[in-house]
């Protein structure tokens, strides 16, 4: 227990004030303070009047990857992750997968309630009539190198649009916003095509304004010599709910890289390229490239075992499994693992799917896993189904962005209008030197060489 003589700081629970408020003691002075809880909350700034002397700066939180920090208040995706629940605007995941289609849900994340007949049909008209890009952005595309990795085209292609379209920076203007989330959620696909086949070394297909949202993305990916495309029907529902279980994930890195970027007020494309950004990482969209490759490389079933000791011995990392807000297994994953089966009926057998089972298999019957409470996740599955569909693992990220689109533009134009929000601003603590003299180049020790840590050399 600390004493008055320490540097720490007791909190004590339920205080005078009854059980919405904290008593906090600081036992470096003595003085008792009352903070209030809001929402299962407290709020950090609260703390800054913990102070030791006037000029003391006040007390501060530290949450290094914001574990246990809420940034914002939304009411968009509920998450319950012991219970492994996902609910979009209260609905269950699962009724929204069974019964709605992707552009449905886009509307409810963006509005906030299902839309009548007649606003789904406007809805997805102006999707449908957006779909088109500027012949430049074309050409912007065709520059990229042939093996470019079509995450990193697909980053910079979104960023771009906010050349095209200027007047998105109007933030407050109801018309602007609502072109750029239209626009926003119409283009992603066919940039994400575009891509596609810049690597494939293939001509770039339009738009088709007749099919389906996620008939045609098929279209621009697998179009040939067709004169009309026709897809396959339970590949494109196989589509449609993978972007579904995409849709938005509440405060992820990407959306919380969305909600940042756009505290500045830049232009919702700029924003919504951050979170493109953030979501290329491994640990974030990048996992289900990943997985892929991992089971490629565990290549049959008799390597699981090896395998998975590699894995507890920290030498490698299961993908596809963990999540930091899931404990339980991630609701998506279930869902995702039903639609497996189908798609194969489609495309015939895979045999990476036999090495996913019994890898999952291995490891839910193993201690080290589930102690951790280490579960698929929605990445597991979700490649086998990529792949099935023979899209190359490069484009897997590529094709989460784009439901993902919905996600972050709802959550984008929440950030915009919520009060409490202002540019976004953490704070550090400081480990480096103080106060240091500058040394002229020639009296710096070592100076000579560039020996040491890649950090250390010059750029
Ligand atoms: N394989 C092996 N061990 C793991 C894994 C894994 N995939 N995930 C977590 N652990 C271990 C971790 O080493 C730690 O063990 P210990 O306590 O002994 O040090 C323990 O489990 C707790 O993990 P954590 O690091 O506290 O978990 P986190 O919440 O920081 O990380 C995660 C979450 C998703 C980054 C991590 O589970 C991971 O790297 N998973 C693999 C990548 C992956 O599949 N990512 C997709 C996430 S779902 C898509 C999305 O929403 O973006």
């Amino acid at each position: 227990m600390a004493t008055e003589q320490t540097q720490d700081v007791a909190v004590d629970g339920a205080g005078s004030a009854g059980s919405e408020s904290l008593s906090v003691t600081d036992n470096r002075t003595g003085d008792t303070y009352e903070i209030e809880i809001t929402d299962g909350t407290v709020k950090a700034m609260d703390f800054r009047q913990i102070k030791v002397s006037e000029n003391d700066f006040g007390l501060m939180t530290f949450d290094p990857a914001f574990t246990n920090t809420a940034s914002c208040r939304s009411a968009i995706t509920f998450i319950d992750g012991e219970a492994g629940v996902l609910e979009h605007r209260g609905i269950p995941i699962d009724q929204l997968c069974e019964r709605s289609s992707f552009l449905e849900v886009a509307y409810l994340l963006v509005f906030g309630e299902l839309p009548t007949q007649a606003q789904l049909d406007t809805w997805v008209h102006d999707i449908t009539h957006h779909t088109y890009v500027h012949e430049n952005i074309k050409k912007f595309v065709e520059g990229f190198r042939y093996d470019a990795h079509p995450m990193g085209m697909l980053l910079a292609s979104v960023g771009a649009l906010s050349t095209f379209y200027p007047d998105a920076k109007k933030l407050d203007d109801p018309e602007e916003r609502y072109l750029a989330t239209i626009r926003l959620i119409a283009k992603m696909p066919t940039l994400a095509a575009f891509a596609y086949r810049h690597n494939m070394g293939l001509p770039y297909i339009y738009p088709d304004n007749d099919l389906t949202y996620p008939e045609n993305f098929l279209s621009m990916l697998f179009k040939m010599t067709e004169v009309k495309y026709e897809p396959d029907p339970r590949l494109a529902k196989a589509l449609d709910v993978l972007f579904i279980l995409h849709a938005d994930h509440e405060q992820n890195c990407s959306t919380n890289a969305v909600r940042a970027v756009g505290s500045s007020e830049v232009d919702p494309y700029s924003a919504v390229a951050a979170g493109v950004a953030a979501l290329y990482g491994p640990l974030h969209g990048g996992a289900n490239e990943a997985v892929l490759r991992m089971l490629r490389r565990i290549e049959t079933t008799d390597n699981i075992a090896d395998f998975l000791e590699g894995v507890k011995n920290r030498e490698e990392r299961l993908m596809g499994f963990g999540h930091r807000v899931y404990k339980n297994y991630d609701p998506r994953a279930q869902i995702i693992k039903k639609n497996v089966d189908e798609v194969l009926e489609a495309t015939g057998e895979n045999p990476l799917l036999d090495i996913a089972v019994e890898l999952e298999k291995h490891a839910l019957e193993d201690d080290y896993f589930t102690e951790r409470k280490l579960y698929p996740n929605v990445d597991f599955y979700s490649g086998l189904i990529y792949e099935a569909l023979k899209i190359p693992t490069e484009m897997f990220t590529v094709i989460f962005a784009i439901p993902r689109t919905a996600g972050w533009i709802a959550q984008w134009l929440e950030h915009m209008d919520d009060p409490e929000q202002k540019i976004a601003r953490p704070r550090q603590i400081y480990t480096g030197e103080r106060e240091a003299d500058y040394v002229p180049i020639e009296d710096r020790s070592g100076a000579e060489t560039i020996d040491g840590p890649p950090a250390k050399r010059p750029a």
